[in-house]
């Protein structure tokens, strides 16, 4: 066996739970939703049960409304603070005796039910698709219920954690984001923010330079107080909403995920709802509403102000993963990703350009590469016939995971890593990127 492949597998044992595996030990213990999907499609190629186990396990916490949550705490009293921070029991919609997350996150669970699929025997296959329908197309149900944008046909979310990108440009500089609450301001000019950077958990696993700021990491607690206020009741809070925001990576993988949702019925002769089904039409169509002629891109849209967020980050190549979009479209993200003033860097794909004003080569979200963002452009290429760019960045992906090992990401332009090590996307996915295209 591959040494990278067999090093992979050791990652994920180490981070293997009961009936899941978490993201990584010490900072990220609890179980995530993209994180889990993300993981399964690496699993399945060498322990396909843990992996269906562990998206049966996302389900067993699915809220009575149809929402995933993004976290499922792990009980025990190590871990009350975390739960606490979101007390999901303030919803009558949680479920009772699991503690978890009031929001979600990217629906990447089509895509992991349907990879294991691949991997399963016929009969198998069916009887998996079964086990998870319902639920899946609840969830799908509730994202067009309760999360529709401006009557657009787009769903929008309601806080950066759930696009998965936390500290994303596009969200940070969004109108009004800047500055308040009031407390936060107070303990900015009066420098108290220093003392709070002390009481931070992910600083302790991580360089400080290499995470959001305390003040940004506060700004975002103060969002999520303002949602958990509403109960996690989307009605509720889009009246006064902390953010609304029509994410470009969260709609593109929905377009995908509906894709594949579709696949899955018809593999198994349900018929979707009605109403599900024309949503899903109308938010394929409208992702096209996202693209600017002016700058050549696709972008987010604040639903509050009604104008796109014109700041460029790795959410403008996702629609190459939504497979929704013209071929001259796709060609020009393709192009996008090689130019070396937008997305071309030596260790790609930069999660944002390395020319932007925001670029920070080992923070977070804000210029670093990831295994998860580039597995999806890959596939996304691989999709639209650019096989020689795909290829190219399945064999630089695995070049910077066997040269730096499996961390949460990358410095685009030295490829030393950043974030916390043995993480276990990047590990199964270097497993995935390491094994023979699938074609779904
Ligand atoms: C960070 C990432 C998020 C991920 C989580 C667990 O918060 O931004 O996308 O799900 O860690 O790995």
């Amino acid at each position: 066996m591959d040494d990278l492949r067999r090093q992979a597998i050791n990652v994920l044992t180490r981070n293997a739970r009961d009936g899941y595996t978490a993201p990584a030990c010490g900072l990220y213990t609890h179980q995530h939703l993209w994180d889990s999907c993300f993981i399964a499609v690496g699993q399945r190629h060498y322990d396909v049960r843990r992996a269906m186990t562990s998206l049966h396990r996302l389900f067993s916490a699915q809220w009575h409304n149809g929402m995933v949550p993004h976290i499922i705490f792990e009980p025990g009293w190590r871990y009350r603070w975390d739960s606490r921070i979101w007390r999901s029991r303030v919803s009558g919609y949680a479920p009772r005796g699991v503690a978890t997350g009031g929001i979600s996150q990217p629906p990447m669970i089509a895509e992991a039910v349907v990879r294991i699929g691949q991997v399963l025997p016929p009969g198998q296959k069916a009887s998996w698709y079964r086990s998870v329908y319902r639920p899946l197309v609840a969830y799908h149900e509730w994202l067009y219920r309760e999360r529709r944008g401006h009557g657009n046909g787009l769903v929008l979310q309601l806080h950066p954690w759930e696009t998965g990108l936390d500290n994303t440009p596009p969200w940070l500089g969004s109108p009004g984001h800047d500055h308040g609450p009031w407390w936060l301001d107070l303990m900015v000019a009066t420098r108290a923010d220093r003392l709070a950077s002390r009481l931070r958990r992910d600083t302790k696993y991580v360089p400080a330079c290499q995470r959001s700021s305390t003040v940004e990491a506060l700004r975002l607690y103060s969002a999520l107080r303002r949602i958990r206020k509403d109960k996690y009741d989307s009605a509720a809070v889009l009246r006064h909403p902390p953010f609304a925001i029509e994410d470009l990576t969260y709609n593109s993988i929905l377009v995908r995920a509906n894709t594949l949702l579709k696949q899955i019925s018809q593999d198994i002769s349900e018929l979707l709802p009605a109403g599900l089904d024309s949503a899903m039409r109308e938010n394929e169509q409208a992702l096209e509403t996202l693209w600017d002629q002016a700058t050549e891109s696709y972008y987010s849209r604040d639903t509050r102000t009604g104008a796109l967020l014109k700041e460029q980050s790795i959410a403008a190549l996702m629609p190459l993963y939504s497979g929704c979009i013209g071929g001259s479209r796709a060609t020009h993200l393709a192009r996008m990703l090689a130019d070396p003033a937008i997305f071309g860097a030596p260790y790609p794909v930069p999660t944002v350009p390395l020319t932007s004003r925001w670029f920070k080569p080992a923070c977070y979200w804000q210029g670093p590469a990831w295994v998860n963002t580039n597995w999806l452009i890959i596939d996304g290429l691989r999709r639209y016939g650019f096989t020689a760019a795909a290829e190219a960045l399945r064999r630089s992906t695995l070049e910077l995971v066997r040269k730096s090992g499996f961390y949460e990401y990358y410095d685009p332009i030295t490829g030393r890593p950043a974030g916390v090590r043995d993480f276990s996307w990047t590990a199964a996915l270097a497993i995935d990127l390491m094994s023979a295209p699938d074609h779904a």
